[in-house]
């Protein structure tokens, strides 16, 4: 029998000899590297803490709502329109109430593919090429990298032990009204910021809400690690203490129940809100994930969390312990109030983005400060540890591996530095 003719195309031309090259965009981000598997020490990323999932929950809260009402997954949007699954959002409404004081409702809510997917559109929304914006010099890489693909430039706001520095946020607004330019947002991790740990009290906020309404402009609060508080004390939310609104909401359940899951949400006022809807052109955000969630965060959010919290906050403490007994006093750090990630700055002569490389080489990856900063002159000798996600035995292993590194690459910490932990 003849062969059709796409036959012969299949047996001519292999997958790799069509060159896709001259057909890419200009402004790509550079090519990706294929994922050669997790390294055996990783303090990377924003993994949780996988003996803390609440597995057995999640089994069973599938089985119930699927065998109770997973016919409607024939519907795009399951019956609950285009903002994402009703009771998962009827679940926020009385948790960010709770927690954070937020007084919304459903229809102020909208179900994202995590809050990343909640950066992108609010960022849709609000930025074109040539903005500027303002975040905490030290901040989330997701975010800082996102302006930068936009052509918007985001002005550092310097931090303390409190969260982003309302006087230098107050001069930075002077300063560009000056010289005429306008910030779309002031864009803000207020409670347990990524990467410093750091919470702004009730006071600095109604200063920050104060400055935004003067200067006409809004506040972007990201609060996605605001349930990892150790004390399980939070300050009220600028949205919720927003009197004269001018403030959109972000948060997720990355980081209070698991990242893979890709559930975040945005909360704003309807003005806003109605024009982020037409952006979110994805036909809705994962159905399974979402059902599952409203279905075990109804009975089980609030007892599981502080479980979650108590052993992350001993991840730290082992963390904290061995940086102290293998880098002595060549560390610094503060202990955070909450969240998954310790802060830390090692002696000026240590270049985080050079020590990178052995480190890996070795087993143990970490996030090199001035990917996590817009001051990469200050975060030269800083990196970022994540503590959930490795074992208590890999976090001791791992931090006398990356001396070990260190010391051979910059004669840091020296050889007295260690510490007997008895001692
Ligand atoms: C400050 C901040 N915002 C947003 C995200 C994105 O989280 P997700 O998309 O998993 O909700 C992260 C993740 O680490 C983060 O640290």
């Amino acid at each position: 029998m003849p062969k059709e003719p796409e036959d012969k195309v299949l047996e001519t031309v292999s997958p790799s000899s069509f060159d896709f090259a001259p057909l890419f965009r200009a402004g790509l981000p550079p090519a990706a590297a294929r994922w050669n598997g997790r390294v055996k020490f990783d303090f990377t990323g924003g993994n949780n803490d996988a003996d803390s999932l609440p597995l057995d929950g999640l089994i069973a809260a599938a089985n119930a709502v699927l065998k109770r009402e997973g016919r409607t997954l024939s519907t795009y949007g399951l019956d609950s329109g285009p903002q994402g699954y009703r009771p998962l959002r009827e679940f926020l409404v009385g948790k960010l109430k709770a927690d954070a004081a937020i007084a919304c409702t459903a229809d102020d809510i909208l179900i994202t593919s995590g809050s990343l997917q909640g950066l992108d559109l609010i960022n849709a929304t609000l930025l074109e090429r040539g903005d500027t914006v303002i975040i905490e010099e030290d901040c989330y890489q997701g975010s800082i990298n996102r302006l930068i693909r936009l052509g918007v430039t985001p002005i550092g706001i310097p931090l303390d032990r409190d969260g982003m520095r309302m006087d230098a946020l107050s001069n930075a607004l002077d300063d560009l009204k000056r010289k005429g330019a306008h910030p779309k947002y002031i864009y803000t991790i207020p409670t347990v910021q990524n990467p410093t740990g750091t919470i702004m009290p009730l006071e600095r906020r109604q200063e920050m809400l104060w400055l935004s309404a003067t200067h006409g402009v809004p506040i972007f609060e990201d609060d996605c690690y605001a349930d990892l508080i150790w004390s399980g004390q939070r300050p009220p939310a600028l949205y919720a203490i927003a009197s004269r609104g001018g403030v959109i909401h972000i948060g997720s359940f990355s980081k209070s129940i698991a990242p893979a899951l890709r559930v975040g949400y945005i909360v704003a006022p309807w003005e806003a809100m109605s024009r982020v809807l037409p952006l979110k052109t994805d036909a809705g955000s994962g159905a399974l994930e979402q059902m599952v969630l409203a279905e075990y965060c109804a009975a089980h959010f609030s007892k599981h969390v502080p479980v979650l919290r108590r052993s992350l906050r001993a991840k730290l403490e082992t963390l904290m312990e061995s940086l102290n007994e293998h880098f002595g006093a060549a560390v610094e750090f503060d202990d955070p109030k909450g969240g998954i990630f310790l802060w830390i700055k090692l002696p000026d002569e240590v270049d985080a983005a050079r020590l990178y490389q052995p480190a890996l080489a070795a087993g143990v990856a970490i996030n090199p400060g001035p990917e996590w900063s817009v001051n990469k002159a200050h975060a030269r000798s800083r990196l970022r540890l994540c503590f959930a996600s490795p074992s208590h035995e890999e976090i001791h292993q791992g931090v006398a591996m990356l001396a070990d590194v260190c010391r051979r690459e910059f004669g840091v910490p020296g050889p007295g530095a260690r510490v007997d932990r008895a001692g």
